[in-house]
């Protein structure tokens, strides 16, 4: 979980942190090279992605249980194996339904996802394979992963054809996204530019300009409104539908249907950066050190892999998803300090709400387990 995004902002005073002037030159040259200007996923996958120093890179601790750590932000599977456990259950349905016995996981963070997910289900699973942009964190991997290295595997690019049950916890947030800004009635597109003059040698600014581009849903927009929209997201699951044959897939991440991600209350958008587990809004400085991402127009991913030839088999919350599938069963005689945080996960007011589950099944269909009760399908 992201779960500094409920604290405060990000405290600037006496934060000491050395500017990545490297990435902020090549991303200088990017815009030089853009004609003064290139657009938001640009500059978003070259912060987060660059090969040598973007967040996602270098030696960032980013995920973690707390700022002493050193780290940026905690996710789900790090707060408590009741996580995987859970997931587990509903994992190994999907297995039995697609007679299938490999897992891919996406952005596989520190490995303690598919630990979990390899306890829980032993011989079920003969073989699991990690997919990353970066081999950043493939060391802590190695280790965390050592007692089922017979089964593991790491690959940075997808075999043509594939099959099996796919796993992405926090993997579709982290996907560049466009920014549309519309003002006084016209809609812009919000990319990024540097001016010496105003921020000093090295500051980005935002810097609008027309375009064709539009939100999925615009009715009801009065005011002045700032949202994103995700063709990468939406391109990645279309490429990976396409290549399997036979899979069920899990996505789990924080975001809405389109109804709700366009609402015109929802006029800020949703770009959030995380940085020593504090949040705030400003992905233009401390460039390469934060993590940064958007909540899932999950409207946009379903409708996406549809396309490509998935069918929807649910879509609930985290807090249905993980209940359903037998969070609460697996805490029973569980010490206390081993069940607060796993209630987190369940929270209305920490993940349980605001955090999705999205299943879709390639060549497979049946009634997900985690969304027996509480199928939300038909809000997307
Ligand atoms: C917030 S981290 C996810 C952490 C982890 N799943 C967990 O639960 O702790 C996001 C990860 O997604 C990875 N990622 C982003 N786009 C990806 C893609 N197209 N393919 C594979 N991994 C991707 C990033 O490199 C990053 O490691």
């Amino acid at each position: 979980m992201h779960s500094h995004k409920f604290l405060d902002p990000l405290p600037q005073s006496g934060l000491k942190v050395e500017p990545k002037t490297d990435l902020e030159a090549s991303i200088r040259r990017l815009i030089d090279e853009g004609g003064g200007w290139i657009d938001f996923a640009r500059f978003m996958s070259t912060a987060l992605y660059d090969p040598k120093n973007g967040y996602y890179s270098s030696q960032n601790r980013q995920i973690g249980g707390s700022p002493a750590s050193g780290s940026d932000f905690v996710t789900a599977p790090e707060l408590t194996p009741s996580f995987g456990r859970a997931l587990g259950n509903s994992v190994a349905q999907a297995l039995e339904e697609s007679q299938t016995d490999e897992i891919w996981e996406f952005g596989p963070g520190t490995g303690e996802l598919a630990r979990q997910l390899l306890e829980h289900l032993g011989e079920r699973v003969k073989k699991y394979t990690l997919v990353d942009l970066s081999g950043e964190l493939r060391e802590r991997q190695v280790a965390t992963l050592l007692p089922y290295r017979d089964k593991v595997r790491w690959v940075s690019e997808l075999p043509p054809v594939m099959q099996g049950v796919v796993i992405g916890n926090e993997v579709l947030d982290a996907i560049p996204v466009n920014v549309l800004k519309r003002n006084a009635g016209v809609w812009f597109e919000q990319g990024v530019t540097y001016s010496q003059a105003r921020t000093g040698p090295l500051g980005f600014e935002w810097s609008l300009r027309e375009t064709p581009l539009r939100p999925p849903i615009e009715e009801g927009f009065t005011g002045d409104y700032l949202t994103e929209i995700h063709p990468q997201a939406e391109a990645f699951i279309q490429t990976l539908v396409q290549k399997f044959k036979r899979g069920v897939f899990f996505f789990i991440d924080y975001g809405f249907g389109e109804r709700e991600y366009y609402h015109p209350q929802r006029h800020m958008g949703t770009l959030m950066c995380h940085f020593r587990h504090t949040a705030d809004d400003n992905p233009l400085v401390l460039v390469g050190h934060k993590d940064i991402t958007a909540h899932v127009n999950f409207t946009g991913v379903a409708l996406a892999a549809q396309e490509a030839g998935a069918e929807v088999l649910g879509y609930t919350s985290q807090a249905h998803f993980l209940i359903n599938s037998g969070l609460l069963e697996g805490l029973e005689g569980v010490e206390s300090t081993q069940r607060a945080p796993a209630l987190k996960l369940i929270n209305e007011h920490e993940m349980g709400e605001l955090f999705k589950v999205l299943v879709l099944g390639v060549g497979v269909s049946f009634d997900p387990l985690g969304c027996e009760r509480g199928d939300r399908t038909h809000t997307l």
